[in-house]
């Protein structure tokens, strides 16, 4: 499964690049608020680190044409910029208009099976399913993306699944088990998935071992 980090603050994609972990990386403009400073800057900061990956930025625009006319002056700051477009019937229309023209596009806050489908029939390059949020209102998120993995492959679409709202090591683990593509993941997230208490333990023991070891 690809790892892609979820974030727009620099030192976390960097923290994550250091240790090889990425495959690309997605935004909203939540994550943008958070790094806390101008879009243009952040943006130009993220694409020079991830050059050849895709970066998925957020279209905001409401109707199908201005979803374009952004999509079009957005995918000019670099080769990699993947729009990410809402699962909306406006959206979808954009997304076909956009793949058509070979902008690459991910379609977000996808809860359903059915939103999937339709994705993926728009020829949505990234299909995103919220995990968390599924499970924040009492439903399985992780369900909806082992549906959608079938789903797609059934009936051999290309769109790929990205697993996000990803809030837990045992998310990412059910997300590669369901088979998603590639799971979207918060830089706590990462951290945590090195830990192992285990580990931890076993690495002090034996290292008060070793200084029993006669040398
Ligand atoms: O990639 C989507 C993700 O950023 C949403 O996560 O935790 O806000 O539901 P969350």
């Amino acid at each position: 499964m690809k790892i892609f980090i979820d974030t727009a603050i620099i030192k976390e994609i960097e923290w994550a690049e250091e240790r090889g972990l990425i495959d690309g990386v997605t935004t909203n403009p939540t994550l943008l608020t958070m790094a806390d400073r101008k879009l243009g800057e952040v943006v130009h900061d993220v694409l020079n680190i991830v050059k050849d990956r895709p970066v998925s930025i957020e279209l905001v625009s409401q109707t199908t044409d201005e979803l374009v006319e952004e999509a079009k002056t957005i995918v000019k700051l670099a080769k990699n910029v993947v729009v990410k477009v809402p699962m909306t019937d406006e959206g979808m229309m954009a997304v076909q208009q956009l793949e058509e023209r070979g902008i690459r596009t991910n379609v977000t806050l996808v809860f359903s099976p059915a939103q999937a489908l339709l994705a993926a029939r728009a020829g949505a390059t990234f299909v995103s399913i919220f995990v968390g949020r599924l499970d924040d209102i009492g439903k399985n998120g992780m369900q909806v993306v082992r549906d959608t993995v079938k789903l797609l492959k059934n009936y051999e679409f290309k769109s790929m699944v990205l697993a996000a709202s990803i809030r837990s090591v045992q998310h990412v683990e059910e997300a590669a088990l369901a088979g998603a593509d590639i799971a979207t993941i918060p830089l706590k997230v990462l951290i945590q998935m090195y830990r192992h208490e285990l580990t931890d333990k076993g690495v002090k023991k034996f290292l008060l071992d070793w200084e029993k070891v006669p040398k």
